[in-house]
């Protein structure tokens, strides 16, 4: 039988964790989004009030609707406001040290029966499950950028993960309209271990002058029908996130589809990050996106 799930944590205001909030708002949970610091939690609250204002500018949601959702967002810096959450989602970097140091703060400040949930892209459940005293309780969802459009949530049970954990979890995502999949704990799930070596094959592509970076976009976009062409969607997720997973599936299955190309590596060391630092295979500086001089 599923828990009753009333107030959710959210760790990490940024990318992903501002959409995963503003969804479990919207759905009617109390939320705490915490963040390192007051700087950065003000700048992904901003991105929630943004969208709750388009909502209502296109008449999805009325004034005292988005006020509503907002008022039920508590934002904070400090973990002990987590303490009596049912749920806690982290959506924090991608680096499996952080997110350990993390868990084992937050273990002994939240409330023994909470369910602790991951929004890892491809690091495995299991290894952050073990590092809490509460293994069974430990299940991955992992969302899709941007969460507040994306149907999709995969639901990952990992060895320790109990039946009533697992099933809280599947609940809770559809109770915020998702469509619940379950998947195994194995790196990428689902959706990653399919679109990350597409997205890197895509910057093969380009090394190997098959197209152009906007060839390629355009021709996914007209020829298969993807709303965005793969290294748009590389620069959308995110070029140091893109880097990160092809890390941990590369490590886990020794494949050379998984490898980092080149390109990614020198634009990683560039600072290139995608759309988050203004450039990436475009530069997001103007109003419009334009193609990066450097390609
Ligand atoms: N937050 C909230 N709503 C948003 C939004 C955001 N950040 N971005 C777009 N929207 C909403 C818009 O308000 C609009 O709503 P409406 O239809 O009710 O008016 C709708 O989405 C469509 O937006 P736009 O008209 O501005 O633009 P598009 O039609 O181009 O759609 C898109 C934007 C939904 C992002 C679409 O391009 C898309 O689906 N792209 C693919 C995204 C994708 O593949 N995501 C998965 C990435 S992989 C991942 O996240 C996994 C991780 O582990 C790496």
């Amino acid at each position: 039988m599923a828990q009753q799930i009333e107030k959710v944590g959210v760790l990490g205001a940024g990318l992903m964790g501002h959409g995963i909030a503003q969804v479990a708002a919207q759905s009617g949970y109390q939320v705490v989004l915490r963040e390192l610091d007051e700087a950065t939690l003000q700048k992904g609250i901003a991105k929630i009030e943004k969208q709750l204002a388009r909502a209502v500018e296109k008449g999805k949601m009325d004034e005292t609707e988005a006020g509503e959702v907002r008022a039920r967002i508590q934002g904070t810096v400090h973990y002990r406001d987590l303490a009596d959450c049912d749920l806690v989602i982290e959506a924090i970097t991608e680096s499996l040290p952080l997110k350990l140091e993390m868990w084992r703060e937050v273990d002994e400040i939240v409330k023994p029966g909470a369910v602790f949930a991951t929004n890892t892209s491809s690091l495995a459940v299991i290894d952050q499950a073990a590092a809490t005293s509460r293994p069974q309780q430990f299940v991955g969802l992992h969302y899709f950028n941007p969460a507040q459009v994306m149907k999709l949530v995969e639901v990952v049970r990992c060895v320790t993960t109990s039946e009533e954990a697992f099933t809280t979890a599947l609940e809770f995502a559809r109770s915020e309209h998702k469509l619940a999949i379950p998947t195994k704990d194995k790196a990428g799930f689902i959706v990653n271990r399919l679109l990350v070596p597409y997205m890197l094959d895509a910057i093969r592509a380009y090394e190997e002058g098959v197209g152009s970076v906007e060839e390629i976009d355009e021709a996914m976009k007209a020829g298969a029908g993807h709303p965005m062409g793969p290294l748009t969607l590389a620069d959308f997720v995110g070029l140091d996130t893109l880097g990160s997973i092809c890390d941990v599936l590369f490590e886990e299955f020794r494949e050379r589809r998984f490898a980092r190309p080149p390109t990614l590596r020198k634009m990683l060391s560039a600072g290139w990050f995608g759309r988050k630092s203004g450039i990436g295979f475009y530069d997001y500086s103007g109003e419009a996106p334009k193609p990066n001089p450097a390609f």
